[in-house]
């Protein structure tokens, strides 16, 4: 008679601690959910980001190695930029790596219908090329931006549109050609720059150590720095002294900022190339 009664105990017991086991796992997760923290899809906790990387792309350099046209490649329009544009606003953390693909809505354009205009002028895409988005997809550059970086920029920023919004204002605020143009940096095919120069004119303008990117001795990227409430500050890596001789990521002590002329299509290229995006874009 005692036999079976204790066997029904015993799972009973393994029964209750299912349960409480199970709860306390909902729990757990249902509280990460509303604290909103920061998760990758795969369900890794990200920790909240150090600092803002405003990252800007010298448009003639981006350009260099383009062979193909298409309505979304700015490289192929009449009116190139000759300004830095926007490549994207970047969390970063201060050990120099950063978190990617945080949790928050897909890439919506209707969340950006009202910013379309400044938009495709100040943040354009240099390729035809789709690029991954965080969700085993591609998408346009805007939305690869957002869902790769500027989900993980919570708290500061919610949403799209305050992404897109934000980094427009950013930008707008902290003029990096005007810097560089009034220092004499001027595009050129002929002229070298020290690297140095660059940096300090930016230190000077901004109080701020900016850094760069090169593509061989051209400028690519020139990425400036902010604290969450956008003062700025030094980025994380900014320029590095190695034995008296300084560097910026992949910059050569002489750099230059290319002008369009050493772009590998003629003006003529370029119409034909127009027209034939066009006629594309009836088709
Ligand atoms: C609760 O969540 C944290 C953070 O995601 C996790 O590290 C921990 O293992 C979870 N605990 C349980 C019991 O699920
Ligand atoms: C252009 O192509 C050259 C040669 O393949 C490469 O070394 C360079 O990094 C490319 N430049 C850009 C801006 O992609
Ligand atoms: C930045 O400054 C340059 C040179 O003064 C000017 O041409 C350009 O319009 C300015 N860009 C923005 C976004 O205000």
């Amino acid at each position: 008679m005692a036999t079976p009664p204790i066997k029904a105990i015993l799972c009973m017991q393994l029964l209750a601690i299912f349960i409480v086991a199970f709860c306390l796992i909902r729990i757990n997760c249902s509280w990460v959910a509303e604290e909103g923290l920061l998760r990758k899809r795969s369900g890794v906790h990200q920790r909240q980001f150090d600092y803002f990387k405003l990252s800007l792309l010298w448009p003639a350099t981006a350009c260099r190695n383009t062979t193909r046209c298409c309505s979304s490649n700015a490289c192929c329009r009449s009116n190139l930029p000759s300004e830095f544009t926007i490549h994207g606003l970047w969390a970063d953390y201060n050990d120099e790596t950063w978190p990617a693909c945080c949790s928050g809505p897909q890439f919506d354009k209707k969340e950006i219908s009202t910013l379309l205009k400044p938009l495709r002028k100040y943040w354009p895409s240099f390729s035809c090329e789709a690029v991954s988005n965080c969700h085993h997809g591609k998408g346009t550059f805007w939305a690869h931006e957002w869902e790769k970086h500027g989900t993980c920029s919570y708290p500061v920023v919610h949403d799209e549109y305050e992404y897109f919004l934000t980094t427009l204002n950013v930008y707008f605020k902290y003029n990096v050609t005007g810097v560089l143009f009034e220092a004499g940096y001027v595009p050129s095919n002929s002229e070298k720059y020290p690297l140095g120069g660059i940096i300090t004119a930016i230190q000077n303008a901004f109080h701020a150590t900016p850094e760069l990117i090169c593509s061989g001795d051209d400028v690519e990227e020139l990425r400036i720095c902010f604290y969450k409430d956008f003062q700025p500050r030094d980025c994380a890596s900014g320029f590095i002294i190695r034995s008296d001789r300084l560097s910026s990521g992949s910059c050569p002590q002489y750099v230059s900022l290319p002008a369009y002329g050493s772009w590998r299509y003629s003006t003529v290229q370029r119409q034909f190339l127009d027209l034939s995006d066009s006629l594309t874009a009836v088709s």
